[in-house]
Parts: structure tokens; C-alpha cells; sequence
């Protein structure tokens, strides 16, 4: 089976992306602040806004990976330099220093969101961001160029932009990266999105579609991505929103 890494399995998607890998054979080792309540071969612990707990977790693991799935983020309730910092920079951490630790045909897996759908329009500051080095530096551009509005949002375009861009670095060491941007799933998390969209906009988005998201809903699209069944999708963002996101960005609702 395949060996898997699953950041945030503790709870919602990712628990959800680590339930459905471990069905399906595969051996899934969660990251996550705190250990996941279903079973995993193994659980390290893991702050992803802190970069020497991210490299300390990472020198634990080892190589011989085939999945990479990143799923552990935090809401637009949460400070906006921490949300960058889970959401992003520590996001980007993981990923540069896990790479070398993969093996050929390896995936990896970001869970993005529909929050981020609005990335060309900030296309020159996010290229500003994606051109820092390392988690500090793009603290350090962050703290100089706070960002206009929510910091929910910006991280979310950020982490879109990066996945695109990565897809042909990543290519030629025979690894592929892609993202599912997801509309609201029903998370511990969606009381939070209710509090930073407004409740009725909330409802107004699943009353177009139905109802929200599930976390199995989203984590299907995730093991297809990690699995092989996926293999000449690269460096894309995959919208999973039931059809609100493409209908509200070309004015339709
Ligand atoms: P959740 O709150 O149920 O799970 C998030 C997991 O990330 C938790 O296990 C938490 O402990 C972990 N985590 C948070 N901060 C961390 C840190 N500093 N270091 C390590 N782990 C950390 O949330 P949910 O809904 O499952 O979210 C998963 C991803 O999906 C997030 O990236 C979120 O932005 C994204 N998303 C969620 C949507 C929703 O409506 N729930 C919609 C679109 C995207």
C-alpha cells in the first residue's frame, strides 16, 4: 500500500482523507496538533505555524514516501499572521523539505478553498510572497505588506498560485502536487465561516446547491489525486464546491 503523510487528520477533512487512504490499504501517518481519535499507523506531533516544529517532524519521518496530503488549516477567525503561517508558510515548509524525502510517482495533495478562487486578481503580490525563500523571510514580507482584507482569502490564492507553480518543478523529480478547493464542508470549522461570511450568505451558498459539503465528500477527491488513477493532473487547483464557485465568480448568483 501506499505510504502516506496527512496533516491535519485529526479532524474533518483530514480525518476523513486518512480514513479512506487507510480502507484502501494504504499506511497513513497523521500530522497534526493533536492525535487523531481513529486509528493511524502513526502520529507525530506537529505545529505547522512553527517551522522548527515542522522540521523537527519532518526529520522524524524519514523517506520512502509515496502521498503527501495537506490537509490542516485554520479559519478567518484565527489571527491573520497565524493563518498565514498554518495556511501558508508553514504549508510551503513542509512541502520543500518533505519533497527530497519522496519517492518516484509520489503525490502530493493541498487542500486549498473556494476562498481562493479570487488569486488573479492579486496575481503581483502573491508572486511577491512566492518569490520569498523560506518560511521567515515570507514572515517578513508579510509583516511589511499587511494584507488588504481578509487574510483567509489571501492565504488560500497564495497556496492556489504556489500548487500551479510547483507542478512543473515538482515534474522533474517524477512527483506531481495539486489542490481541491472545496466550497463549505460540514467541519468543526463552518461555525468560524459563518462568523467571517455572515450567516445568511452562508445559508444563501447552500441553499443554492443543497446542503454542504461532507468530509468524505472532499476526501474522495483528495485519495484520487494522491492515487495513480490521477496521473497527468498536475499542478491544478480542482474546485469541489458543488458549481457555487464558478456561478458566483462569472455573476450569475
Ligand atoms: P478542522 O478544523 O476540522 O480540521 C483542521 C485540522 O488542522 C485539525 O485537526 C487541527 O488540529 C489541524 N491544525 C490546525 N492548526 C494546526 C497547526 N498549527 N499545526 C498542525 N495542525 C493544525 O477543519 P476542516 O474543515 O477539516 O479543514 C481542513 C482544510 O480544509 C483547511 O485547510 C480548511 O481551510 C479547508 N477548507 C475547509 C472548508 C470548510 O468549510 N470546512 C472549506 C474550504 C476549505
Amino acid at each position: 500500500g501506499l505510504r502516506c503523510v496527512v496533516t491535519g487528520a485529526a479532524s474533518g477533512i483530514g480525518a476523513a482523507v486518512a480514513e479512506q487512504l487507510t480502507s484502501q490499504g494504504a499506511s497513513v501517518t497523521a500530522l497534526d496538533l493533536k492525535a487523531p481519535e481513529l486509528p493511524v499507523e502513526r502520529f507525530v506531533e506537529c505545529d505547522l505555524a512553527n517551522p522548527v516544529s515542522i522540521e523537527e517532524a519532518v526529520n522524524q519521518l524519514g523517506s520512502g514516501w509515496d502521498v503527501l496530503c495537506n490537509v490542516a488549516g485554520v479559519p478567518g477567525t484565527a489571527p491573520a499572521e497565524l493563518v498565514m503561517k498554518v495556511n501558508f508558510l508553514g504549508h510551503r515548509h513542509l512541502i520543500e523539505l518533505f519533497f527530497d524525502r519522496m519517492n518516484k510517482a509520489g503525490s502530493i495533495v493541498s487542500v486549498a478553498s473556494m476562498a481562493g478562487f479570487g488569486w488573479p486578481l492579486r496575481l503581483e503580490k502573491i508572486h511577491e510572497l512566492l518569490a520569498t525563500d523560506d518560511f521567515e523571510a515570507g514572515l517578513t514580507w508579510l509583516r511589511e505588506n499587511p494584507i488588504t482584507g481578509n487574510a483567509y482569502n489571501f492565504s488560500k490564492e497564495v497556496l492556489t498560485v504556489y500548487v500551479m507553480t510547483m507542478g512543473l518543478a515538482l515534474a522533474e523529480r517524477g512527483l506531481r502536487i495539486n489542490a481541491v478547493s472545496p466550497g463549505p464542508v460540514e467541519t468543526p470549522i463552518l461555525g468560524d465561516f459563518e462568523e467571517t461570511m455572515g450567516k445568511e450568505n452562508l445559508d444563501g451558498v447552500r441553499d443554492l446547491v443543497g446542503r454542504h459539503a461532507t468530509p468524505a465528500d472532499i476526501a474522495r477527491i483528495v485519495v484520487f489525486l494522491a492515487s495513480s488513477d490521477s496521473a497527468w493532473i498536475n499542478g491544478v487547483s480542482i474546485g469541489a464546491d458543488g458549481g457555487i464557485g464558478g456561478a458566483i465568480l462569472s455573476g450569475l448568483v
